[in-house]
């Protein structure tokens, strides 16, 4: 009885392959309903599940679906993922510019998930930008060009993506357990060798302590080894925005000034550095210095833009109909001071309040809206100075300035 299965769950006891199977598979054939998952799926994140659980349901998920190779196309593949932050884009930008130093980039990415940004939510801010590549066309692309920035294709992992959109609604998303194998099988099916996992840590990530994170660490390393997948992870700060723009068109307007060279917040800046050569190092085996000598040449030379461009237009976006709302409010500054915390969390509520995200799985996003940080942490400000624009189409509710901005 699928009631059993929730109960025994609810209870902390593990559950069997075989149960795991039927309950995630019965999900995905319609006959257990939403709130029956959902059920199970608080059970999960309440009580935990045991390395064996998690390597059930990894499978599961791979199982779901097809699990593609591009071996006979690229050796070493990289594939980079993040566990999700406010104004997190930098995806966006290391993608091109990996790609112009030579490694190839296959990237399928998700959706926004509770408070933190997605990529492909990103991406379909970009007007004719398709999300939703073939196979076939995905493999043209990368002959053509070294990048593809997609969303999940309908055949790989489908069971994680009718699971992530539920967790989005129902709390359910900050599982340790639930994380990994969510992030893991799309990874492993989709064909990864190397994979490297940026862990966002703070009150802007699904994660808020450095202990969950060294938790998350080791389950995705644990579920590699079993696949025979090099996994190396990041830990990084998501107490604060990272970078200046939240929301999706105004996040895809800051990558482009990043890869254009542009000033940008030098946390963005330093992560993007960070993980493009590590990228660089797994996938051609250079040393540390050569990957940062290449990632500043691709920069520098504007060959990362270049790339940028390139995919837009390999996957039919037009980048000069990217639109943010012509509406604006501003939140200016109380006092003179300062500025010594911006709260991710505060932020990532107002973006979804305003439409950047969604609060249910039906909700359509409004691409346009969000906010922009005109000032930064660390930086002084006086009474009356614009410390944040908002950018919206629709009512919504202004924080208070307090809750958002320590200033002292
Ligand atoms: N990213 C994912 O792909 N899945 C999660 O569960 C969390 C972040």
């Amino acid at each position: 009885m699928i009631v059993d299965i929730i109960n025994k769950k609810r209870l902390g006891k593990e559950l069997s392959y075989r149960e795991i199977d039927k309950f995630f598979n019965g999900y995905l054939d319609g006959s257990i309903k939403d709130y029956q998952m959902s059920s199970l799926l608080m059970a999960i994140c309440i009580n935990g599940m045991t390395d064996e659980e998690v390597f059930a349901l990894t499978k599961v998920f791979i199982d779901s679906g097809d699990v593609l190779d591009f071996s006979h196309l690229i050796t070493n593949m990289v594939d980079k993922h993040s566990t999700g932050g406010i104004g997190d884009k930098t995806t966006l930008i290391i993608g091109p510019i990996v790609a112009a130093c030579g490694v190839p980039v296959v990237k399928m990415s998700g959706r926004g998930l509770g408070y933190t940004g997605g990529t492909i939510d990103k991406l379909e801010s970009i007007p004719g930008y398709n999300t939703k590549l073939t196979e076939e066309k995905i493999i043209k692309q990368i002959k053509d060009i070294g990048i593809v920035l997609t969303g999940q294709t309908g055949d790989l992992a489908p069971m994680d993506k009718v699971i992530y959109a539920l967790r989005d609604v129902t709390g359910t998303v900050s599982s340790i357990p639930l994380i990994a194998s969510s992030i893991m099988s799309k990874k492993i099916a989709g064909g990864a060798d190397k994979i490297i996992i940026d862990i966002k840590v703070g009150n802007g990530a699904l994660l808020n302590t450095k202990k969950d994170a060294k938790e998350l660490s080791r389950l995705m390393k644990a579920i590699g080894k079993i696949y025979q997948k090099e996994v190396i992870t990041v830990i990084s700060d998501m107490n604060t925005p990272l970078g200046y723009a939240i929301g999706n068109a105004l996040e895809v307007k800051e990558a482009m000034d990043v890869l254009r060279g542009r000033e940008t917040d030098s946390n963005l800046y330093d992560l993007c550095i960070a993980l493009s050569s590590q990228m660089i190092q797994m996938g051609k085996n250079v040393d540390e210095k050569t990957a940062i000598k290449e990632v500043f040449e691709a920069l520098n030379k504007g060959r990362a833009y270049e790339k940028f461009l390139e995919l837009v237009k390999a996957q039919g976006g037009d980048i000069s109909k990217l639109t943010v709302s012509d509406k604006k409010k501003y939140i200016k500054a109380p006092k003179n001071g300062t500025i010594n915390k911006i709260n991710a969390l505060a932020l990532g509520k107002l973006s979804v309040s305003l439409g950047a995200g969604r609060v249910s799985k039906e909700d359509k996003i409004d691409f346009g809206v969000g906010i922009k940080l005109n000032k930064l942490e660390g930086e002084e400000v006086k009474k009356g100075d614009t410390l944040a624009t908002i950018y919206y189409n629709k009512d919504f509710e202004m924080p208070s300035i307090d809750d958002i901005y320590t200033i002292e």
